[in-house]
Order: C-alpha cells, then sequence, then structure tokens
C-alpha cells in the first residue's frame, strides 16, 4: 500500500487542475484494500473518495479526504470456448490497453469503445458507451467490495441496473462499493456494429476487421475530441438530454436539420453538442475555459482554468439551451464538491 500526504492530483486527473488531496492511498490487491478499510485510522476520520483514471471527475476545490485508487492490475481468460472467451479483469488496468489486447486476439465486442479514456473499474460503473455500443453488452460480472463491511460482493449485469451512462453504483449504491475486477463476454465470431454516424460510409469498401473498425474509431475520435494530455477536457461534459417525443416534434419543426436517436415509443435522445453548438457556444471561452471547437459537447481547460471557470461556463450553457430549446442538461462529468 502507498500512502502519500498532500498530493497533487494535476497528472492524476484529465482536467489537469492543480487540486491536491490530504490522502492519496493506492492498494494493490483485494485483500490490501478490505485490510486499509478495516484497519486504518483515516477510514474513520476522513471521507473516502475512490478514483479510476480520472477522465470524468471535476473537482471544485482541494479535496480534505483520502483519495484511494487501485492498483490492480492483471487480464485473465475464466473461460474459453469456440464461440465466446470470458475475461477477468483488474479494475486499473487502462481500458484502452484491454480494448488493444482483444482486438490483437480477434475478440470482438468492445472495438467500437477504443480510445475511451479511463480503467476497467469506472467502465463498470458508469456503463461507458461510443458509436452504438455499451460496455453492459459484454458485462458479465461485476467484483466488488463493500466499503463499510469489506465483504466481498459479486453483482451480476441484472444487478448492476444498467443504463445510458448510469448504473446502481451512481444511483443507490453510489460510495458504497468499490469495483475491483470486471468480467467480460467476448465474442469469437464477431458481430459488427456500424450504424453510428459515419462509421460504415469510412470503412467504405475495406474488408471489415476488429483492428479496422478499431482504427476507423480512433481516427474518428483524434479528428473530433482533444487529447487529454495536450488540453484538459473529461470528454462529453454533459449526457445527450432524453425527451418527450412532444417536445422534439416541437423543436424539429423549428429545427429540421436536428439529430435525434429514439429511446422507445414515448422518449427521444438529442445531441448536447448539437444543441450546444447551435446556441451558438463552440469555441467561445470563458476566463482559462472553453468549449471545444470541433466538438461543442466538450469543455476544456485552456492552460489556467479555475474549477470555478469551467464550471461558471457549464452554468451559462445550460442556461442558453434551456433558454432556446426548453431542454434541461446535466453533466455527465463528476463534480466533486
Ligand atoms: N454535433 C454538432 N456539433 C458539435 C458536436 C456534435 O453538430 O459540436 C452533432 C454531430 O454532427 C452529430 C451529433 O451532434 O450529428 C452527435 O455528435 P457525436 O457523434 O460526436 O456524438 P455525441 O452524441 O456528441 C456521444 C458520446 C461520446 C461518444 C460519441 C460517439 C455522450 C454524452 N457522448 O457523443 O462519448 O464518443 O457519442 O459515440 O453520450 C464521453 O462520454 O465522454 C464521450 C466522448
Amino acid at each position: 500500500m502507498i500512502t502519500y500526504e498532500n498530493y497533487s492530483l494535476q497528472t492524476l486527473h484529465t482536467f489537469h487542475l492543480p487540486i491536491k488531496t490530504r490522502y492519496y492511498v493506492e492498494y494493490a490487491s483485494v485483500d490490501e484494500l478490505r485490510t486499509f478499510l478495516a484497519e486504518s485510522p483515516l477510514v474513520k476520520e476522513y471521507p473516502l473518495f475512490h478514483m479510476g483514471g480520472g477522465s470524468n471527475l471535476l473537482f471544485l476545490h482541494d479535496y480534505e479526504g483520502v483519495v484511494l485508487h487501485s492498483g490492480i492490475r492483471f487480464i485473465e481468460t475464466l473461460s474459453d470456448d469456440d464461440d465466446t472467451v470470458l475475461l477477468r479483469v483488474g479494475a486499473a488496468v487502462e481500458w484502452d490497453t484491454l480494448v488493444e489486447y482483444c482486438v490483437k486476439k480477434s475478440w470482438g465486442g468492445i472495438e467500437n469503445l477504443s480510445l475511451i479514456p479511463g480503467e476497467v473499474g469506472a467502465s463498470a460503473v458508469q456503463n461507458i458507451g461510443a458509436y452504438g455500443v455499451e460496455v453492459k453488452d459484454v458485462i458479465e460480472q461485476v467484483e466488488t467490495v463493500e466499503i463499510q463491511s469489506g465483504a466481498i460482493r459479486i453483482f451480476s449485469t441484472a444487478e448492476c441496473r444498467y443504463a445510458y451512462r448510469d448504473s446502481i453504483f451512481k444511483n443507490e449504491l453510489k460510495g458504497k462499493y468499490i469495483v475491483t475486477a470486471v468480467q467480460y463476454r467476448l465474442q469469437k465470431n464477431p458481430e459488427y456494429h456500424l450504424e453510428y454516424g459515419h462509421l460504415r460510409e469510412t470503412i467504405g469498401d475495406r474488408p471489415l476487421s476488429l483492428s479496422l473498425v478499431r482504427q476507423v474509431v480512433m481516427d474518428i475520435r483524434h479528428s473530433k475530441l482533444p487529447d487529454c494530455n495536450a488540453c484538459g477536457n473529461a470528454g462529453s461534459f454533459f449526457k445527450n438530454p432524453i425527451v418527450p417525443v412532444a417536445l422534439y416534434e416541437k423543436l424539429k419543426k423549428r429545427y429540421p436539420d436536428m439529430p435525434a436517436y429514439p429511446v422507445d415509443a414515448e422518449r427521444v435522445k438529442l445531441p448536447a453538442g448539437w444543441l450546444i453548438d447551435r446556441a451558438g457556444w463552440r469555441g467561445r471561452t470563458h476566463r482559462g475555459a472553453g468549449v471545444c471547437d470541433t466538438q461543442a459537447l466538450v469543455l476544456i481547460n485552456k492552460g489556467d482554468a479555475a474549477p470555478q471557470d469551467i464550471v461558471e461556463l457549464s452554468y451559462m450553457i445550460c442556461r442558453s439551451v434551456k433558454e432556446q430549446y426548453g431542454v434541461e442538461l446535466t453533466p455527465e462529468v463528476n463534480i466533486i464538491d
């Protein structure tokens, strides 16, 4: 177990704000984590916050508590038959390391999720998604430790109550369980998902393979999303809002070119990036914060942003989108007060 005091999180989260935590603790195994939870005086004295790759976080100020981070890194094969392979992966494995590993082995299911920043543990909390695929579709089990008791609990996919960028770990069980490993089932005869955006047309008539899909997704992401290392950001700042069909139809009359994705008979998902862009925010700045000029859903740290600059900019965008379309935006980024 490694413990640091007054530790800078600037390089450990992708907004790269100059934030410190009172304590930073990294454990290397489930046993170490359980011992820490049972025995460390820090657990009784301070609030705990468990962090993954820091790619979806906005700290509003220095954290007066303990930031915990997993050092559990392994990829093991639990079963392997003619059609599928079941992998068990430690929570601290970089998500894209896992995607690259599976694509190299020709195991399909997560190639559309190439280059999503963050770690395996967060994939199961956040239900990460991109280009028509969500990680819930391949998750089989989520292994956790309960913070209060130290007990090990394994969640089935159904128990995780997955929805769009959502799970039980962000609702009823928020802050109660730590993900230590995730089991994913991959396909040996992959089914490709190319319906989203320009995937199919970008692939054109090139022979389809998992590595080609991965390459195309990486190219699209490189062209639209700013590199977190070059320019602090946390990917999409807001969720795509889900609105009643009646509101969508009203808006569609005013904005005939507005894209939309059906959710069910009563609801439609609207692209927040489009709404923000058409409200005139793309490329605009507020003090040290800005709206990315290639994807308006991404807010950036221009270099010297204070957390408040980013939050204020997000409030201004929410107000403007509400006024123009009557649509409420909610942050996708986890804001830590
Ligand atoms: N659009 C604009 N202007 C913009 C941005 C988007 O007009 O500035 C339009 C696009 O042209 C497109 C539509 O809005 O018609 C949707 O844009 P895009 O395909 O870029 O996807 P998104 O809905 O903005 C979601 C995810 C991304 C994921 C992409 C691709 C959310 C909140 N975001 O973005 O995930 O990579 O789809 O699947 O669901 C993330 O979660 O951090 C993230 C980057």
